[in-house]
């Protein structure tokens, strides 16, 4: 096969962030994605309502004119979080989740959740609307290996959050392990997930072995072989429960490239190029479409997209761009491990 056209994807997890550096990863997105979820972990959070709507505002303000991308937009869960506030959000459509940051979990979590019992009047009201809950499932304990802390997470704070409230609607972001996976898989609704492109392609190998790789590391950090080997069953599986959230977070290399640098990988420009080359060593370009455009929208209760995007495969591997460039300074983009042949090359609005 040489040429693919697939119902326009969304990406169902996504930073954007603000400023120079939005204006310029922005349209990477809006070329391929009709819809995303935007993350809430900027500086300071999006915690209400009205801040998220002046988050739209600057996200629209910097998009390519003509563009029909549309950002659906997050809370940022704090233990001060007002019920009200978010149920008038999602009853007007300004806001689509809420996301769970387990305070110093990663970037920008310092104003996240330390006591869960603290949020039970947030999570409880959200259960009643069917608003989903997004999750970044890694425990914080330092007694716990940062290896296992989504294994941990599951144990310690998804499964007795699953049994409080089972008709909590939970979405764990970027799942890293075959823990992950077999949790998802062993819930027949009410839970599904994220999978990253470079969760699929790199392990943690990449990071760490013949030098220490930076613009390899986010969070979760990828693990060893054979869970990968697990999320690429469950990307390509078809299942429902999984679908595309890219985790795109772009940082200015000059705070990637140094002692204490940041997690987080810069994708949206290949993604779409390094999925189909997934898909297609796994013998499961048929299913595609269903990870990037019809599992996410399934879940969130959302039509699917109408327009589409085509994809070409090429005998030579494709070159993509080293680095995006923004007014603060460059972003290096995700360099995928092995050859990929595949390319968008043309996408309707
Ligand atoms: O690698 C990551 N980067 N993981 C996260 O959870 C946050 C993200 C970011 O905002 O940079
Ligand atoms: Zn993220």
């Amino acid at each position: 096969m040489t040429t693919l056209t697939i119902r326009k994807p969304d990406d169902w997890h996504l930073h954007l962030r603000d400023g120079a550096v939005l204006q310029a990863v922005l349209p990477h997105t809006a070329a391929h994605f009709a819809r995303a979820i935007v993350m809430p972990n900027l500086v300071p959070p999006v915690v209400t309502v009205a801040d998220a709507l002046a988050y739209r505002g600057r996200i629209a303000a910097a998009l390519p004119a003509g563009s029909g991308f549309t950002p659906l937009m997050t809370l940022y869960l704090t233990e001060a979080t007002d019920p009200a506030d978010v149920a008038a959000g999602f009853a007007d459509g300004t806001v689509t989740a809420v996301k769970l940051y387990p305070a110093g979990a990663t970037t920008n979590s310092d104003s996240g959740v330390r006591d869960i019992d603290r949020a039970m009047p947030v999570l409880e009201r959200m259960a009643q609307i069917g608003m989903p809950l997004l999750v970044h499932g890694e425990v914080v304990d330092p007694a716990v290996d940062i290896f296992d802390r989504e294994a941990v997470f599951i144990e310690r704070v998804l499964a007795p959050l699953r049994d409080r409230l089972p008709e909590l609607r939970i979405v764990m972001e970027h799942v890293t392990t075959a823990d992950g996976v077999a949790y998802v898989r062993s819930q027949e609704t009410g839970l599904a997930a994220t999978l990253t492109p470079h969760h699929l392609m790199i392990n943690r190998n990449a990071i760490l072995a013949g030098g220490i790789r930076p613009h390899y590391y986010c969070l979760p950090v990828a693990k060893r072989e054979t869970h990968r080997l697990a999320l690429r069953d469950a990307a390509t599986s078809g299942d429902r429960r999984f679908f595309l959230g890219t985790d795109s977070a772009p940082h200015l290399d000059r705070l990637k490239e140094t002692a204490c640098g940041c997690a987080g990988i810069f994708n949206a420009p290949n993604t779409l190029a390094c999925l189909a080359q997934v898909f297609e060593d796994d013998g499961a370009l048929d299913r595609l479409e269903a990870f990037v455009a019809e599992n996410g929208p399934a879940f969130y209760r959302l039509p699917r997209n109408e327009g589409h995007v085509r994809l070409q495969r090429s005998e030579a591997p494709v070159d993509f761009p080293v680095a995006v460039d923004t007014a603060d300074g460059p972003v290096t983009v995700f360099q995928p491990p092995a050859p990929v042949h595949w390319r968008v090359v043309a996408a309707s609005a």
